[in-house]
């Protein structure tokens, strides 16, 4: 058993005992209600508490009123009853909890309404973004008395510590920065003028809320910006955090606005943490670090290896909130891995409340419980794909005889070819860790059986759970039964192999994801796409998908859109393109356009006496993990 002993040893920060060295890094949750705290949002940061976390830092309380739709209110005094509610939840397991404090940011979208951006300049950082509004020295002095007065709410309200956002280009990051802070007034210029806003908040939150306050300050190890600060100019930020009394440092990635992938599964595990571990060799104080940190024993050792004195994780502990308590017991086989999907930042970016890919309960605590079942039921379940392999784990943790059917030699459906490419190993961990609680929860497995109506009939179970996925789409193309036409899935699953020239058909996330693996993995230098819409990797969210477009474009792959496949030979592929017929040649042609339910067993069965029969996952509705897993998590629960 993996001991872990640096991770989970206490620390003291300030007057703050926390019971080990891991934070549940902000993340903006949208469960709140008009700026307030909500039950949902409650048992949400409840349930970390409760599985273990020393400090929860909770995401994007806002000091000022308008403010963007994200966020929780900290601009009245009316949000500290709500606020009392959650801290108290969560200390009731030991945890210390953190509020993150901002105001309003720009990252807004338009200018002149109630939620516009404001900046320290009137400086452009992206391309389409509307100018942010210089604030005026007034407004500057008001903000600065709003984070006082929302310390003090705060303390009031029960929390141990202020987090102040202050990285990833929102307004502090920027009165920071020399590339948007063009101020000549004092809040700008000079470092100690650009820093002026920093300090003065620090004054104001101890004048008004004690001078023992905890501030702890999330800030980027550089911005990633050209013209903006470097990793040595964080080193001299974070100096200066430590004189003005910053009790702990948070120290993360780059600005949203840089064009540099920092969370997405492209990125290399533990890739920006050399950043907090060289500002933490130049301060005095703790230096967390974190991001694409994936699991308990890589942050013991990053902690073991002296790079930092605590880690932040956030997805991790959305995709399972008893991550600590699991590594504590020694369960790591029983912590779901979080796949780095990033469709929890697509649902933020949405302002809609956050769910997990592989966690059907985050955000959903109140609601999806696992119930011992009233009476034991013989339970099959069709399917080993991620919705069948969730509700046999589901059915069994609730005391029903489970069966799990494969019709294949292996357990993990579709995951076995969505996890191939090295880049989504958290896809084949996920389905690890389903097969690995197939094999503790008792659930019965039989490979190599293709379930049908005679076996439902013989076998007579009380209930079937049908997640018999999904199949590939042929298009009706002449030539498409050709010796030259391979499925997607064979090729990443090493089914198919394909020669050096390819035309994928479809530049939808399968057929990007072909390109990128053949060109990543198997060295093909001579990758087509033919795509029918406008554009490729439309199906994909959009915090991967202009990383997907970036490198395909980066590994010179040819996209070719609004291109209609006509025929296919020995030679090639004919495609029609605004009324034109072009040619290309290929040795291999992969088919990659779609996938259609899978309902055969469903209509076989459905209907029989004295069987309830439940459809999840692709083979109700062609969807993705996410649906299969929910759909899986409450078909069990219905049983
Ligand atoms: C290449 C590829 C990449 C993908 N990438 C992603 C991704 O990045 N993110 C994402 O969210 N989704 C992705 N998907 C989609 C995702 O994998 C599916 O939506 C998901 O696996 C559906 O799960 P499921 O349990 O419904 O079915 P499946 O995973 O398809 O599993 C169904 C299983 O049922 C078995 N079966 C069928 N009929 C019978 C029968 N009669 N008896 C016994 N067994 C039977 C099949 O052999 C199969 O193992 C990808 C899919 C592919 C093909
Ligand atoms: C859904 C979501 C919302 C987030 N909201 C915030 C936020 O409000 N404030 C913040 O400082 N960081 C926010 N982040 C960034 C995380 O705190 C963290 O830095 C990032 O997810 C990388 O860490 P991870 O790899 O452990 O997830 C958010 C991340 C996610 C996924
Ligand atoms: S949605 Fe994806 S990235 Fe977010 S926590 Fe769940 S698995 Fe991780």
């Amino acid at each position: 058993m993996q001991e872990l002993k640096h991770l989970l040893s206490p620390i003291k920060i300030g007057k703050m005992e926390l019971k080990n060295r891991v934070e549940f890094a902000p993340v903006t949750d949208n469960f709140g209600i008009d700026d307030y705290v909500t039950d949902r949002m409650i048992k949400f940061y409840e349930d970390r508490a409760k599985g273990g976390v020393g400090l929860i830092n909770i995401g994007f309380f806002t000091v000022n009123y308008p403010h963007n739709p994200l966020g929780i209110g900290m601009y009245d005094d009316m949000f500290i009853p709500g606020i009392r509610k959650l801290t108290d939840a969560c200390h009731a397991y030991g945890a210390k909890v953190g509020v993150e404090l901002t105001f309003e940011e720009n990252y807004a979208r338009k200018r002149g309404g109630p939620f516009e951006p404001i900046g320290p300049s009137a400086v452009s950082t992206r391309e389409g973004r509307p100018l942010p509004r210089a604030l005026t020295i007034a407004e500057i002095e008001e903000i600065v008395e709003q984070f006082g007065d929302s310390a003090r709410r705060s303390v009031e309200g029960g929390f141990d510590a202020i987090h102040i956002l202050g990285s990833a280009g929102y307004p502090l990051a920027q009165f920071a920065s020399p590339l948007t802070n063009k101020r000549t007034d004092k809040y700008g210029g000079s470092f100690e003028n650009r820093m002026r806003i920093h300090k003065e908040i620090i004054e104001s939150m101890k004048k008004k809320a004690g001078d023992d306050l905890i501030i702890t300050w999330r800030m980027g190890g550089q911005d990633f910006m050209p013209g903006g600060n470097t990793l040595d100019d964080s080193v001299k930020i974070a100096q200066y955090f430590e004189k003005q009394g910053v009790k702990l440092l948070n120290v993360t990635t780059g600005w949203h606005d840089s064009g540099q992938p920092f969370i997405q599964y492209f990125v290399p595990k533990a890739n920006w943490i050399f950043m907090g571990e060289r500002i933490r060799k130049n301060i005095n104080i703790p230096v967390i670090v974190g991001t694409r940190v994936l699991d308990p024993i890589m942050a013991d050792k990053i902690i073991a290896d002296g790079k930092a004195d605590m880690v932040y994780f956030a997805r991790p502990l959305i995709a399972d909130a008893d991550l600590i308590n699991k590594a504590a017991e020694g369960r790591i086989d029983d912590i779901v891995p979080c796949t780095s999907c990033c469709l929890c930042f697509d649902a933020w970016a949405r302002t809609e409340p956050i769910y997990c890919q592989v966690n059907a309960r985050a955000g959903r605590e109140l609601e999806l419980n696992i119930v011992p079942a009233k009476k034991q039921k013989k339970v099959f379940v069709v399917g080993s794909g991620p919705g069948g392999m969730e509700a046999a784990r589901v059915a069994g943790l609730r005391g029903h005889k489970v069966t799990l059917f494969e019709k294949s030699d292996k357990l993990g459906g579709a995951l076995n070819a969505a996890g191939t490419p090295s880049v989504k190993d958290g896809v084949g961990y996920f389905r690890d860790y389903l097969i690995k609680q197939m094999k503790k929860g008792g659930i019965e497995i039989k490979l190599n059986t293709e379930v049908d109506n005679a076996i439902i009939e013989k076998e007579r179970p009380d209930a079937v759970i049908v997640a018999t996925g999904a199949t590939p789409i042929i298009p009706e193309i002449p030539g498409v039964t050709g010796k030259n036409v391979v499925l997607a899935a064979d090729v990443l699953t090493g089914k198919k192999s394909v020669g050096n020239k390819v035309v994928i058909v479809g530049g939808g996330m399968v057929g990007c994801e072909v390109a990128d693996f053949l060109h990543e993995e198997k060295g093909k230098t001579d990758i087509t796409i033919l795509e029918m819409l406008p554009k490729v990797a439309i199906d994909v969210g959009p915090t991967l998908r202009w990383v997907f477009r970036k490198r395909l474009n980066d590994f010179k792959i040819k996209i070719k859109t609004n291109a209609r496949v006509s025929e296919i030979t020995d030679r090639g592929v004919a495609s029609v393109r605004g009324g034109a017929t072009e040619v290309f040649d290929a040795d291999t042609v992969v088919i990659a356009v779609g996938y259609e339910p899978c309902h055969k067993l469903v209509r076989e069965i459905e209907g029989k006496a004295g069987v309830s029969v439940l459809a999840v996952g692709d083979c109700d509705k062609v969807a993705r993990i996410a649906e299969a897993v929910e759909s899986g998590f409450r078909a069990a629960l219905e049983v």
